[in-house]
């Protein structure tokens, strides 16, 4: 199966997704996902929880992928895993695991950095779409992270805008709260957003001159909102929380863009792409989509690659046994690795 190709199996564990991949040459023979679903009833990851979650699905999930594949742990050339950043209780298990695992099977081992392999999904070969050509800037964005990473190559990449408090995603999930929506509420925030109206409130704007982002502002404006409107009327959200969901999408999406074309603008690179879970965000899509018939090239992921997976792991692993470079045995999780 594996043939003239190199074949890695990819490993990510860094937050609360199980995840197994096995990559042929550029492709993704399997990309295998346990999301775990335990987290939702405590508003957020507990993660004590997701560490045992991994340790449960580690090997269940590894199986899966080689199963879905079609190969067999031999035809492996290495074994990527994600070495950090993400929370210490959740990586050491796929750390843990995949030392093991290339003991055993005298399999190299490469560590990846998280952040990297999110912008390297680009990268995974998929019939009908082209990656992005150097150089390009990447907007990641999840429930953990919000970055610009300004792209030259595989192996030269640089963060140029970070959030100075809560991430993208994050912001979706605690306005979703406030609304009454579960955890987490970004998606559903999103599909109620759709039939509002966008314009019909307006939040605190940050006041970051650098590409840097920030949400606590529009948070607390929020939440003040919310509360002073409800004093007046206690059906206040209920009445209008279409049209509350849609003016936040819309805030949060501003916030976003505003960054991400300004970095196009400093840095003059007209070539965008996105990564991570706010990906999937409609307004956020439509935005961007409509940048690609204004001068710009948009790339975006099929949203399984932006989303935590371990194909990226795999696709980063590749370039780095491209280059040659292994980690030994020696090797720790690392919940703040540096880029
Ligand atoms: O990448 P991801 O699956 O996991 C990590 O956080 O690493 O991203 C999950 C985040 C959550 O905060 C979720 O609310 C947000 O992405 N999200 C969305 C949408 N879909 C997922 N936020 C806004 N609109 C969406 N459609
Ligand atoms: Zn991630």
């Amino acid at each position: 199966m594996s043939g003239k190709h190199t074949t890695i199996l990819g490993i990510e564990s860094s937050c609360d997704d199980t995840s197994a991949a096995i990559l042929c040459g550029n492709k993704i023979m399997a990309n295998c996902v346990a999301t775990q679903h335990i987290h939702q009833k405590y508003g957020g990851v507990v993660p004590e929880l997701a560490s045992r979650a991994h340790q449960e699905q580690i090997v269940p999930i590894i199986k899966e992928a080689l199963v879905n594949a079609k190969i067999e742990l031999k035809d492996i050339d290495a074994i990527a895993f994600t070495r950090g950043p993400g929370l210490m209780g959740s990586l050491v298990v796929g750390v843990s695991f995949a030392k093991a695992l290339s003991l055993v099977m005298k399999k190299p081992l490469i560590d990846v950095n998280h952040m990297k392999a999110h912008v390297l999904a680009h990268f995974i070969e998929v019939e009908g779409t082209t990656a992005p050509g150097f150089p390009f800037l990447c907007l990641t964005v999840s429930g953990g992270h919000t970055q610009i990473v300004e792209v030259h190559g595989p192996n030269d990449m640089n963060v140029i805008g970070t959030t100075i408090d809560d991430a993208a995603g994050e912001a979706f999930d605690k306005a979703a709260k406030m609304l009454g929506i579960d955890y987490p509420g970004g998606p559903e925030l999103d599909k109620i957003a759709e039939e509002g109206n966008p314009e019909k409130f307006s939040f605190a704007k940050p006041r970051i001159k650098n590409l840097d982002f920030s949400f606590s502002g529009l948070k607390t404006s929020i939440l003040y909102k919310i509360r002073d409107l409800s004093i007046e009327n206690p059906d206040f959200i209920k009445e209008n929380k279409i049209d509350l969901c849609a003016s936040i999408r819309k805030s949060i999406v501003d916030i976003l863009l505003e960054k991400l074309l300004k970095a196009s603008k400093d840095k003059g690179i007209k070539t965008l792409a996105i990564a991570g879970g706010v990906s999937a965000n409609r307004e956020l899509r439509r935005r961007l989509l409509s940048l690609d018939q204004n001068g710009y090239r948009v790339h975006i992921p099929r949203f399984e690659y932006c989303t935590d997976n371990a194909a990226m792991v795999a696709i980063a692993g590749k370039f780095a046994f491209e280059r040659g470079e292994f980690a030994s045995q020696n090797v720790s999780a690392d919940p703040r690795l540096k880029w």
